[in-house]
């Protein structure tokens, strides 16, 4: 693990964002005016101007369905800019940006709107002289993804002569296994997979990139990293907030689809893949995908042994009165949409088999924290157990995603004095101290990676569909289950039967 010191006054991370070449692009956001664009995307991209990181010759394209003026459009990006940037706003940076940026509004299917943004690609490449990068990107609501992408292929727009044009799609990508075929089938049947950049924010995380490189760049962990040492691992996704004003959004997708079918099962993927034979963006994708095919997906009767849900009832957090799920507004009384989910998955492989997997993911928990806890067996004797060492505990690995990034192992240690007595210490390594500057946003990367063509930190079409082949049967499950989703008190630490998925293995969770 890294550490800072007196003589090398260098900060890896700046070192790491280094700027790299990017031929001149021009960026199209359909849906410029939702909130994704508005709190991640223009400050990302705002930032990566900041940072020096844009290509020299860069363009932005808002397109949206609402009417509004070129004026307004670009006073709301300089709002928000202002509003959610990491770093603090720089005018000129800002006036810069957004000299070079334009606003097409019209509906999605409406091929007008398809001829007038061709027009405004065309205007930006003569202007220059040179032919600039496409990236479309997909910030809509996703029955839009089809819809744009159709019109993209029927108005020209999916090639260019003479430079690249790619597509970011933002999540959910489907809404099950079936809706997600089809919504790969209607991509790739105008798009090169080559050409396709599927959203997942969370690889984009520094902390979810470090998992490879603290896998694969240390000798230490690697030869324990097996079902010979390792007893279990827990993945927890735990949020403090509620579901805000996204119910129209979040009563159709629940906790699986939003953060389990993506996030979740991407770290879990993370954790057990082979290491790859280069960081190419296929190679780390075979390897993905390989590991997420030995998911052992439960079939549609064993789901009530290895999954549990939840739904948060009214509680408080962080000293204040908060309403129950049911309560929100715009939540349908009679909801049965999980804002808790817990799995046990097993993965099928030489590497792994018998070893579980614990996820866990809610809302309105006692605080917001993503972890990835890896528990290694008892050691198989212990030499000083009469001498009172009863605080020996199995060592932990614990890799924090967020918000306290970092790695920690906890190791057990003599207390001084002249009995042998031990207890667990850690070891521990913070981004914070380590690291002297700000990680760049996920989004930034995403962003970057995209425009760089890069997609090693995108979901490939066969991960996607990997990962909704572990999820459908337990969809399948709850949909057909008519019981009462368990109640969980906000604020806590998720519903009851959520332990016992674990108790009957002798085990508890972490502590929230
Ligand atoms: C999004 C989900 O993908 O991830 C949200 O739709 C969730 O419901 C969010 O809150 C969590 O992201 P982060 O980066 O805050 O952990």
């Amino acid at each position: 693990m890294a550490t800072a010191t007196a003589t090398a006054p260098e900060n890896p991370l700046v070192e790491g964002l280094e700027r790299l070449p990017v031929h001149p692009t021009t960026l199209v956001i359909f849906g410029a005016t939702g909130d994704l664009a508005h709190r991640k995307l223009l400050p990302a991209i705002y930032n990566l101007g900041h940072e020096g990181q844009l290509p020299e010759r860069f363009n932005l394209v808002g397109v949206s369905r609402r009417e509004k003026e070129h004026e307004d459009f670009i006073g709301e990006m300089r709002e928000s800019i202002e509003r959610f940037s990491r770093t603090s706003p720089k005018p000129e940076v800002i006036d810069a940006l957004l000299s070079r940026a334009r606003y097409v509004p019209g509906v999605f299917d409406d091929p007008q709107v398809y001829q007038q943004l061709e027009q405004v690609l065309a205007a930006y490449d003569d202007e220059a002289g040179i032919t600039f990068n496409r990236v479309f990107y997909l910030s809509t609501a996703p029955e839009f993804f089809p819809v744009i992408v159709k019109a993209l292929g029927e108005s020209k727009l999916a090639s260019c002569e003479g430079a690249e044009t790619r597509v970011v799609v933002e999540k959910p990508f489907g809404y099950d296994l079936a809706s997600a075929r089809k919504l790969n089938d209607a991509v790739l049947s105008v798009f090169d997979e080559r050409q396709v950049f599927r959203i997942d924010h969370y690889l984009g995380k520094e902390t979810v990139q470090n998992i490879m490189a603290f896998r694969f760049s240390n000798t230490m962990f690697e030869p324990v990293w097996n079902r010979n040492y390792i007893d279990h691992v827990q993945i927890t996704a735990a949020e403090d907030i509620g579901i805000g004003s996204r119910a129209g959004y979040y009563d159709n997708a629940g906790a699986l689809r939003d953060l389990v079918q993506n996030h979740m099962l991407q770290l879990m993927a993370n954790v057990c893949m082979e290491p790859p034979i280069s960081f190419s963006a296929d190679q780390v994708r075979d390897e993905k995908v390989k590991v997420i095919q030995a998911i052992r997906a439960p079939t549609v009767e064993e789901v009530p042994q290895m999954a549990v849900r939840g739904q948060y009832a009214a509680g408080r957090e962080a000293g204040e009165e908060v309403p129950g799920y049911l309560q929100e507004e715009g939540v349908p009384a009679d909801s049965k949409t999980e804002t808790y989910a817990a799995l046990r998955l097993e993965v099928s492989n030489w590497r792994w088999a018998g070893v579980p997997f614990y996820l866990r993911t809610g809302k309105r928990l006692a605080r917001k924290v993503t972890e990835i806890a890896v528990e290694l067996k008892p050691v198989p004797h212990l030499a000083f157990q009469a001498q009172g060492s009863l605080g020996v505990q199995p060592n932990q690995l614990v890799l924090t995603v967020q918000p306290d990034e970092g790695v920690s192992l906890s190791l057990g240690a003599k207390i001084p004095g002249a009995r042998m007595r031990i207890r667990p210490v850690n070891m521990e390594f913070h981004y914070g101290t380590t690291f002297l500057s700000q990680s760049p946003e996920a989004y930034e990367r995403l962003i970057m990676d995209a425009m760089r063509g890069d997609a090693t930190l995108f979901t490939r079409n066969d991960e996607v569909d990997g990962l909704w082949r572990v999820i459908d049967p337990i969809l399948t499950a709850w949909e057909q289950d008519r019981g009462d989703v368990a109640q969980y008190p906000a604020g806590g630490a998720g519903p009851a039967l959520a332990d016992e998925l674990l108790a009957r293995e002798g085990r508890t969770w972490r502590p929230l």
